[in-house]
């Protein structure tokens, strides 16, 4: 490679001849012309080989065509080279700030007409919104500049190269440059144009840039004006019809601010905009704007002067077929999505997104904290020596980053906080951006996780701390110094806002823990909520070579290094279905609370300034999940922050049925994100009259015998089951196995809240060790009465003397058939389990079971740490929606305290189960599934599943809790499964 060549993909500085200022991106009236769609397209291995394409006269006849925006990687294919996904490591050796020369390289070549009246403009500029990650610019052969930043805007004055009717644009993209080293973050490497490229008439007498300030004190709003324009653009006319506010400013010196006496805020819940105009006699400029003002008062981040509580997600720009390329009408359904889900706010991680995303999120009603694109977390592996963030070659790069942030989405309401990056170690350039960013906008508060000990922000903020962490972080022991603090260090964060900026690693099946993270922001007011991460999988839609499509991950395309699944961590997946920890995060984060005492309900309001207008409250009562009475609770409006105690309705109460109230919050009209009747939040309360349970009959007469016989529906050949109502069925077994999920996969280190880990060693491991998923079975004894079976049997695996001893009973209870496992581990077992079940084999026979009704907590799957979406009822599902599609295949479908079960075959009802509670009065989970444990466990992906016609039945006494250890802390030991002795009691009817 030419000196040359590598001296500019090496260099730390961001390009040359982008416009600066950067300016905001405004909706102007000015024309402009899209030069989004077919370009002609040529991708080289390298930097070096591709010929000179430059030329006006060049002839590209022979190259491809390529869509802009697209990532070139993500069409083609897979003849463009494939995308690359890792999550710390640097796909690239570490020796900044070079690249290698296997550096794929995209030239793009389009035509387009310069319409003649914009002859009349006094510039015309040409604007790149995102391309990753370094790029030149020439038109008609002349070169204009070059930039990198991927997401972030860049602007080029092309004046003079530009001519009426037909102008040839050439842009050269390479995959990786020294911008590679700042922007590691956590996501698929992305080459290409993916954001829009537009050209723009820049009119004499126009407006450079507007920034309207706005604030909000006690029903007054004031705008606060900032005009870049020439002073020969002025008059300059400020519009606010609804407002009446209509300010003309002569001069650029008179422009004040102007008070207006009563406006409406702006909030994440009533997003109140008002549409404005700023014009001069040559352009008019359109924006909305929200009246609300930030502030950090103490340790309380106020907006309007009222603590905000971020309920919040990790928001990447991911989709599977376009990867980062933005399509307006998805990004506004997964933002309603947000909102359906009681999302209030998001964390652009970690960059700016399409800038029409920040128009969205203050229409729609979102706290944005927005993210400059900067992490460089793989100086990681080498204790962040060379870290840019440190080093004065990159400090210009750091600022420009941040400026270009700042300055294009300094407009929106919905941002109310900077953030400079993300993992990105500590150092004087990121102190640097920080300046900047408090000397340009001295009202938002500056925010940055690295910056442990608080040295330039102003927001306490860590990530995935665990609940006790948290929790001191939350009270004033001044005795107790915070993580990598002194304990003058402590006392300062102490003294500022705190954030979780992630939290509750939301990888596959889980997490657990949302409720306990949640009543600590509302017993410690210095903690300010968090943002999961995240809100999506980023799984790419591939196929297998038979045609099965499927969602791929690290490792999916070939990558030499890769981080696997880390990067399907989604409480949504790829194809836009919410997890259950969706379902488990809207329960929690509902802003409306209930607390129930004796015949009335205390409705308490969370949100931050709205009232209960906008809701409505119906109420049912079930008995067994049948519903026998409802109506429409009269609720007093309740203002934010206060509550109301409301009578209960009349509740019959059932003498043999369980009798249940449920309470729903709903939207009494439709809303931009969701309809009328929306449920927004939910409670229920037990009124159920207490019946026992039916005693275990004791049995005497056993005698040994050779268990072939039949009772009632039954059929037993040497004591093992073989025959239920009419078809074959197995079991049970003893099942302790789970597919592990991601968490259980999991090994990071915060594990101090819980005995039951083991530092450095994921539970998955463990249970391999102790051969929890190879079981094998050695029978004792077999012995019968008239009409009772009972087996003992022993259970353990190779190499391993620890063992389990179960017994079963099978007896005819009237017209009911009763199993009763008493299950009992031997001494020595030291870890958790994932399970204490008991596994039943349904093969096809005449008909595959295919489908369960049940009266138990539904609808979602639930697990000890994960049970507020679970609310009591009659529930119905086949069998494939039992399971969650994650990424990769694990542990799915177990449905919490089962009262009654039933299986069908189509239309069919084939078995009916009613589950006896234990001693305790605790009572088992099921699932039901196409898959044993051990299939899933052994697919990395669904289409790896195999098929079957054996549907599988487990009867869970007890399941392990979900945690978050895929990145974060371990199950809490309350939910900890340990090795103990337990009873399963089914009562069976055959139909
Ligand atoms: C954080 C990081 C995120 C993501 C997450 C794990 O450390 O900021 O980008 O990598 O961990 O999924």
């Amino acid at each position: 490679m030419s000196s040359e060549l590598s001296a500019y993909v090496s260099d730390t500085t961001p390009g040359r001849g982008a416009l600066r200022p950067a300016r905001s991106w405004l909706h102007s009236d000015a024309p402009s012309r899209s030069l989004n769609g077919p370009w002609r397209f040529r991708l080289s291995p390298t930097a070096t080989a591709a010929e000179d394409f430059t030329d006006e006269g060049f002839d590209d006849r022979g190259w491809d065509s390529i869509p802009v925006p697209s990532h070139w990687v993500l069409e083609g294919d897979g003849a463009n080279g494939r995308p690359i996904y890792t999550n710390i490591r640097f796909p690239f050796p570490i020796d900044p700030p070079h690249v290698p020369d296997e550096n794929p390289t995209g030239d793009y070549r389009r035509h387009f007409d310069l319409p003649a009246e914009w002859s009349d403009a006094e510039r015309v500029v040409l604007r790149f919104d995102g391309v990753e990650s370094l790029f030149t610019v020439w038109v008609n052969g002349v070169g204009i500049g070059a930039a990198s930043g991927s997401r972030l805007a860049h602007e080029f004055d092309v004046t003079s190269a530009v001519r009426p009717g037909d102008n040839v644009v050439a842009v050269r993209v390479h995959q990786w440059s020294a911008a590679s080293y700042v922007e590691d973050q956590d996501q698929w490497w992305l080459p290409g144009i993916f954001r829009d490229v537009t050209l723009i008439a820049r009119p004499a007498g126009g407006i450079e840039d507007v920034w309207l300030r706005t604030s909000f004190d006690h029903g007054r709003g004031r705008v606060d004006a900032e005009v870049t324009a020439e002073a020969s653009a002025f008059p300059v006319t400020l519009r606010i019809p609804e407002l009446g506010v209509e300010q003309v400013w002569a001069t650029a010196a008179e422009v004040a601010p102007v008070d207006v006496a009563e406006v409406e805020p702006w909030s994440a819940e009533r997003p109140r905009l008002y549409d404005a105009t700023v014009s001069t006699a040559a352009e008019s400029i359109t924006l909305r704007v929200g009246f609300r003002t930030v502030e950090i008062r103490g340790d309380r981040f106020l907006v309007n002067g009222r603590r905000v509580v971020f309920h919040g997600v990790n928001r990447h720009e991911t989709h599977p077929e376009r990867g980062r390329v933005f399509d307006e009408q998805h990004a506004r359904e997964d933002l309603a999505r947000m909102k359906r889900f009681n999302v209030n706010a998001i964390r652009t991680s970690h960059y700016p997104p399409h800038p029409r995303l920040l128009d969205l999120a203050d229409e729609l009603g979102f706290w944005v904290v927005l993210e400059c694109d900067l992490e460089t977390h793989g100086f990681d592996k080498v204790d962040w020596v060379g870290n840019p963030s440190d080093d004065p070659a990159w400090r210009e790069a750091y600022l420009d980053r941040i400026r270009r942030t700042v300055e294009r989405d300094k407009n929106h309401p919905s941002i109310v906080i900077w953030s400079l990056g993300n993992e990105a170690g500590t150092g004087s350039n990121l102190a640097a951006m920080s300046a900047w960013v408090h000397a340009r906008d001295a009202e938002r508060p500056v925010h940055y996780e690295g910056d442990y000990t608080g040295e330039y922000t102003d927001i306490y903020s860590r990530m995935y701390a665990s609940v006790p962490e948290t929790e001191e972080i939350g009270s004033d022991d001044a005795r107790s110094t915070l993580m990598n603090c002194t304990p003058a260090q402590s006392a300062r964060q102490r003294g500022k806002p705190f954030i979780l900026c992630e939290y509750a690693h939301a990888m596959g099946n889980g997490p657990g823990a949302f409720d306990q993270y949640e009543e600590l922001v509302h017993r410690h007011p210095r903690l300010h909520g968090g943002f999961v991460w995240e809100w999506r999988d980023h799984g790419i839609l591939a196929e297998t070579p038979d045609g099965t499509p499927y969602y791929a991950y690290g490792g999916d395309f070939g990558e030499v290094v890769h981080d696997g699944n880390f990067v399907m961590d989604g409480m949504l997946l790829s194809n836009d279905v919410p997890t259950p920890s969706l379902h488990e995060y809207k329960a929690v984060a509902q802003p409306v609370r209930f607390v129930f005492d004796g015949d009335k309900v205390a409705i308490s309001n969370l949100r931050h300034s709205a009232d209960t207008s906008d809701l409505r409250f119906r109420w049912r009562v079930e008995h067994d999940g049948t519903p026998v009475d409802a109506g429409d609770l009269e609720v007093p409006l309740v203002t934010a922050g206060e509550s109301g105690l409301v009578p209960l309705p009349r509740i019959p109460v059932s003498p043999d049925a369980e009798t249940w109230l449920t309470i729903d919050a709903v939207l009494a009209e439709a809303a931009a994100w969701a309809p009328e009747g929306h449920v927004v939040a939910t409670a229920q309360l037990d009124r159920s009259a207490r019946r026992p349970a039916p005693a275990v009959r004791h049995r005497t007469g056993w005698r040994p015998d050779a268990g072939t016989l039949t009772l009632g529906t039954a059929g037993f050949v040497g004591g093992s089951l073989v025959r239920l109502a009419g078809r074959p069925v197995t079991g049970p077994r003893l099942e302790l196995f789970r597919a592990p999920t991601d968490n259980d996969e999991g090994a990071s280190d915060g594990v101090e809240e819980s005995d039951a880990s083991v530092a450095g060693v994921s539970s998955a491991d463990l249970w391999r060790r102790d051969g929890l998923h190879r079981l094998t079975t050695r029978r004792l004894s077999v012995e019968r009465t008239a009409d009772a079976l009972r087996t003992l049997d022993r259970v353990s695996a190779a190499d391993s003397a620890l063992s389990v001893m179960v017994e079963s009973v099978w007896s005819v209870e009237g017209d009911e058939l009763e199993l009763r496992v008493e299950i009992e581990p031997s001494g020595g077992w030291r870890t958790v389990w994932p399970r204490i079940g008991i596994r039943f084999e349904l093969p096809d026979g005449t008909a595959p079971v295919d489908g369960a009704e049940w009266f138990g907590l539904g609808p979602h799957e639930s697990y000890p740490d994960s049970l507020r979406a679970a609310r009591t009822g009659r529930f119905s599902a086949g069998i494939d929606d039992l399971s969650v599609d994650y990424a990769r295949p694990q542990e799915t479908g177990h449905r919490s305290r089962l009262r009654h079960l039933t299986l069908r075959s189509g239309d069919a009802e084939v078995l009916r189960i009613t589950a006896v509670p234990d001693r305790h009065g605790r009572r088992p989970g099921f699932t039901l599934s196409r898959h044993t444990p051990q299939q899933i466990a052994a697919a990395g992906h669904p289409f790896e599943l195999p098929d079957t016609t054996t549907s599988h039945l487990i009867v869970d006494a007890a399941q392990h809790g979900l945690g978050s250890r895929a990145c974060g802390p371990d199950v809490w030991p309350e939910f900890a499964l340990r090795p103990e002795a337990r009873t399963i009691r089914l009562r069976i009817a055959g139909v």
